[in-house]
């Protein structure tokens, strides 16, 4: 497939570059995209990555008669961020919920398709979906913590799966986890506080620390700052920055200028179709699909 530059009209004044990305419809407008004719159901890019954390292949999700994914294959690799993006109802969430099989708690739900967490099936029947779930954690566009403790919250999911054996050890896992958060500062004179009377932002950062205390492999998060200021929106992108040291992580957005900020690896979902997958700098700057770049310059969605 050629690689080469879409047309960029010389127009007027400097384009419209934020984050890296030229924004400006009218400045790629110059004429057909060279790749305008390549049908949805083909991706473009390399879906597969070196050492992948998981490999999907062929998904299909069926909500009854609705096809939301239509044989999708896509890698996520370790330590990185994998940013997804599209038009709403394209099926981000659908295919972040195939990951950590969420899918199955929605009726009339059916997933086909392959799905390997570190190599190993996640749909085998002999899966444990509870350990799973603890392995892929999910952060979600509202923040959801438990009407507990700000203690308790971090402190459930270890109890549930019998991380430690000790308070103490308990005790330092809801440390840690709140620093990695970046929340131990701000609510470590209020452990026993309830988490529910948090803000948003430190409710989103809470459940952060709830999510990473049973140190899962993946973190998805779908959506997580669109209910966010811009500051408590910085904190978490700071906070995902870290993250994807330790962990791979999956990420929903809206946002382009988020996309292109926390993360190495775009996909770009059109009508339940993985049209195209890259590099997040390639895929802002030199699209190859019409449908990505007229979605990347506001044209469309
Ligand atoms: N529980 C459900 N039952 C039936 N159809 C569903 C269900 N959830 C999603 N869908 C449909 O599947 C398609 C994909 O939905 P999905 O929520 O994955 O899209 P999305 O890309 O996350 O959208 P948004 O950006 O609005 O969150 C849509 O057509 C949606 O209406
Ligand atoms: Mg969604």
């Amino acid at each position: 497939m050629n690689e080469s530059s879409p047309s960029i009209a010389p127009t007027g004044p400097a384009p419209a570059v934020v984050a890296g990305m030229n924004l400006r419809p009218a400045a790629r407008a110059a004429g057909p995209s060279h790749l305008e004719g390549t049908p949805i159901g083909q991706t473009i890019g390399t879906v597969t990555v070196v050492d992948p954390v998981f490999s999907c292949r062929d998904v299909n999700v069926h909500y009854g008669a609705k096809h939301a994914i239509k044989n999708v294959s896509l890698d996520v690799g370790k330590r990185q961020v994998l940013a997804m993006i599209g038009p709403s109802g394209c099926g981000k969430s659908t295919f972040l919920r195939c990951l950590n099989r969420m899918n199955d708690t929605i009726a009339g739900a059916r997933v086909t398709g392959q799905i390997l967490l570190d190599g190993q099936d996640i749909h085998d029947p002999q899966r444990d979906v509870v350990q799973l779930r603890a392995r892929v954690g999910m952060v979600f566009q509202k923040p959801n913590p438990f009407p507990k403790s700000i203690y308790d919250n971090v402190a459930f999911g270890p109890r549930l799966h019998g991380l430690v054996r000790s308070r103490s050890d308990l005790d330092e896992l809801v440390c840690t986890s709140l620093q990695r958060a970046g929340l131990w500062d701000e609510v470590k004179d209020r452990l026993t506080q309830s988490g529910t009377g948090l803000s948003g932002g430190q409710q989103q950062r809470l459940c952060i620390a709830r999510t990473i205390a049973v140190k899962p492999h993946v973190i998805l998060m779908d959506e997580p700052c669109s209910a966010l200021d811009p500051i408590a929106t910085a904190r978490i992108e700071d906070l995902i920055d870290e993250l994807k040291e330790s962990f791979a992580i999956a990420i929903v957005t809206h946002s382009m200028q988020q996309a292109a900020r926390v993360s190495q690896r775009t996909a770009y979902f059109h009508m339940g179709s993985l049209v195209e997958v890259g590099e997040t700098d390639r895929i802002f700057t030199n699209p190859r699909h019409r449908l990505t770049e007229d979605y990347i310059t506001g044209r469309f969605g």
